[in-house]
């Protein structure tokens, strides 16, 4: 016993991979090993014969599988080990330009928008895109009866039977990260919220998952003079003009009080859109002052502070800005379509750099 024990324990010492260790496995231990033959013997002893060889054995195959299964473990570290060591990269190597990777248009578009919003002093707030009706609807002035919610087309979530609180809902609009934020911050605040919003609805320029960029501004002296500046600061930025003509359009939204939406000047000569000249309008974003019921939802008094809010179809500028005719087409995931309307993963949009170069 001790000739096997000295045997096998230099074998596995020596064993150079798993598959040499396996071999040596099955020569002691395995059903017809050396080990395993002998402990079939102790069958034919006797009674104290057994009594000495049996745990003998016994104590020898312990010995054996824990060598056995000690050295296995080392041999695999000792693979990752040279594994690690041959194959590793350099992340310092610059982006193979054979790699078709592309950023999505509504990804840089989102990037484009929050710099030219963060350089105006304002940051970016998210909230979830399953929300209740109360902060999708309700605490936005817009009432269980109110014709706005059928107009939305609202998707609601499951509610199990019995259950008849009211349902969740997809969020229609960013506009509930208004009341979010408010809670969150208090005033005075200057936030805008980027994000997926949903409508059953679907056609060329509507998809059921849209994006949308919700702004809010509260402070103690802000009107609507203020939104006007920083909309026309943003559509120079974003559409790299020089001058806009902007046109607020009296609107009815129950969330502000007045209310507008915004056209911008643009001709569609030749096909393609110049932003900034020409004879027609092209609507880009609803706005208005924060009704105090919304205010007042969100926690904040509105008898010393007010807002601005507005809204706006992220998918919508991107095809504008970007010539994108098909709204649909953004969510396809064709290759051709993101390796043609893509940007490249490094022109991150900055507006020292030029937003769109
Ligand atoms: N939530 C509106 C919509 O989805 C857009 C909107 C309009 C947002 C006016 C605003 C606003 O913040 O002031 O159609």
């Amino acid at each position: 016993m001790d000739d096997l024990k000295a045997k096998y324990l230099s074998q596995i010492a020596e064993a150079s991979d798993e598959a040499v260790l396996e071999d040596i496995r099955l020569a002691a231990v395995g059903k017809k090993g050396e080990v395993s033959l002998k402990m079939r013997e102790l069958g034919r002893m006797t009674a104290e014969e057994r009594q000495v060889a049996g745990p003998a054995l016994n104590a020898l195959k312990a010995e054996i599988n824990s060598a056995l299964a000690a050295k296995k473990a080392g041999l695999a570290d000792a693979a990752l080990d040279a594994r690690l060591r041959s194959e590793w990269l350099d992340v310092t190597l610059p982006t193979r330009p054979d790699r078709h990777g592309t950023i999505h248009p509504i990804s840089q578009v989102t990037e484009e928008v929050t710099a030219i919003f963060a350089d105006m002093g304002f940051s970016v707030a998210e909230g979830p895109r399953i929300d209740t009706d109360w902060y999708n609807f309700d605490a936005l002035n817009i009432p269980g009866h109110h014709p706005a919610r059928a107009e939305m087309d609202t998707f609601y979530m499951h509610r199990a039977e019995g259950d008849d609180r009211p349902p969740h809902v997809l969020r229609t609009h960013t506009s509930p990260v208004q009341i979010r934020s408010m809670e969150a911050t208090g005033a005075p605040m200057r936030i805008i919220c980027p994000g997926g919003v949903y409508r059953a609805d679907y056609d060329q320029t509507h998809t059921p998952m849209f994006h949308q960029v919700e702004g809010l501004a509260i402070g103690k002296d802000i009107s609507m003079a203020n939104l006007k500046w920083v909309l026309e600061e943003f559509v120079k930025s974003y559409f790299e003009v020089d001058g806009v003509d902007l046109r607020f359009r009296a609107s009815h939204f129950p969330f502000t009080e007045p209310s507008a939406e915004v056209d911008i000047r643009c001709s569609w000569e030749g096909g393609t859109l110049k932003v900034g000249e020409g004879d027609d309008w092209l609507e880009i974003l609803g706005s208005g002052m924060v009704h105090p019921k919304v205010l007042l939802a969100g926690g904040i008094d509105p008898e010393q502070w007010q807002g601005f809010a507005f809204g706006m179809g992220i998918d919508r500028i991107a095809m504008l800005k970007y010539g994108i005719p098909d709204l649909r087409a953004f969510f396809d995931s064709d290759l051709r379509w993101l390796r043609h309307y893509g940007f490249a993963a490094l022109d991150v949009p900055t507006l020292h750099g030029g937003l769109s170069r």
